[in-house]
């Protein structure tokens, strides 16, 4: 059972004060412009991850005059998640009751989705983004993966600052980081490469539920972040003159991207943003059916602004292929009609009004 049984939510943006106690399944969240809509997503964003999905800054987080944001999570497994959050930076939380000091165990408890307007950047922006989306799959079905990509992550810094020191480098040193780059490069890119593997599957058969052309049409690539027809520990050996020139490393793990094809192109190159928005939604879905395959948990999907770039049959196409999985959902539109066809009446779930950061049900 995944899902949020109760969510509260104290000095966040507009919203002064929400209790509700959601739907397990559909939660349909309704009112104008500025009405608090995106701010109760990004509220149980920030519980689950740590991190807005707007805001780089915690501090516009908070309401205007209040000194801190509180947010309260109880799940549908029994577990709670708590965030205390002060403008000073000052930070509690809290997992069953009991603090505790990353987000890594409330991400675990706690697994979202996100599908808004922003979620093109996917396709549009560089590999970094993707990189996370690969990531978060592999963190959660691979609980050895977090611990390699951190050695990774310490020797890639350590060879970059060696690049970076004024005068010659150390070549012992630099040997020495290059050695544990490459081995936990590999041990992170076999899980990665598995788990796009199976992405690949469930994301072909989202897409064409979606659109049948089109699940035709694109395909994933992964790519390791270097030619593995070399082993990458020589490679950072031959190209330590040009990586001490650039100052940085450029072949590794932390360059590894997935490519989303549509033929010869970069499906960004080629489809209309309706099109990039359907792909999008595949590839949220299909990770969701992963974490299912290995969980037996769904995550919580929050979907701002649906109707936005659909029209009325791939909008519900997209709203029914979000509940066939039977998630909980979190939907917010500026009025029902928006839904369209895509809602029966009465809403089969629970509808949430929202009013100048008032939540009611
Ligand atoms: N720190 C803050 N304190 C108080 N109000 C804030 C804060 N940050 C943002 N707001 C205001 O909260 C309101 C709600 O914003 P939100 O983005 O949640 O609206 P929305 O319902 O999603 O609107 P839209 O339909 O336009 O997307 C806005 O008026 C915004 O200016
Ligand atoms: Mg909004």
């Amino acid at each position: 059972m995944g899902g949020l049984a109760r969510l509260e939510i104290h000095s966040f943006r507009n919203i002064s004060h929400c209790a509700i106690s959601p739907d397990p399944k559909l939660n349909v969240i309704v009112g104008a412009n500025a009405s608090g809509k995106t701010s109760l997503l990004e509220a149980i964003h920030y519980l689950a991850l740590g991190r807005s999905f707007r805001s780089s800054n915690f501090k516009p987080l908070i309401q205007s005059d209040k000194p801190e944001t509180v947010l309260f999570g109880e799940l549908a497994s029994g577990a709670s998640a708590g965030l205390r959050k002060s403008r000073k930076g000052e930070q509690q939380i809290k997992l069953n009751g009991k603090g505790v000091r990353g987000w890594e165990s409330i991400a675990r408890v706690m697994p979202v989705q996100l599908l808004d307007t922003t979620s093109f950047s996917l396709l549009t922006d560089g590999p970094k983004l993707r990189r996370r989306f690969i990531d978060w799959g592999v963190f959660h079905v691979e609980h050895a993966f977090l611990p390699a990509w951190r050695r990774a992550h310490k020797a890639l810094m350590h060879r970059n600052s060696l690049l970076k020191w004024p005068g010659k480098p150390d070549t012992d040193q630099l040997f020495a980081w290059e050695e544990e780059l490459a081995a936990s490069a590999l041990q992170i890119t076999a899980s990665r490469e598995s788990y796009c593997q199976r992405l690949l599957t469930a994301f072909s058969q989202a897409l064409h539920t979606l659109d049948k052309e089109l699940g035709d049409a694109v395909a994933l690539q992964f790519h390791a972040g270097w030619n593995r027809e070399h082993d990458l520990a020589g490679l950072l050996r031959e190209n330590r003159e040009s990586d001490l020139a650039q100052g940085s490393t450029r072949h590794g793990p932390h360059r590894a991207d997935l490519l989303v094809k549509s033929g010869h192109h970069r499906a960004v190159d080629v489809l209309s943003r309706g099109q990039q928005k359907l792909v999008v939604s595949a590839l949220k879905v299909a990770q969701g059916e992963l974490f299912f395959e290995t969980r037996e948990q769904r995550p919580i999907y929050l979907v701002d602004d649906l109707a936005a770039e659909l029209d009325e049959g791939n909008r519900k196409g997209v709203f029914d292929l979000l509940q066939s999985l039977g998630a909980q959902l979190f939907v917010t539109c500026v009025h029902l009609e928006a839904l369209g066809a895509s809602l029966s009446d009465p809403v089969p779930g629970s509808l949430f009004h929202v009013e100048h950061g008032t939540i009611t049900a």
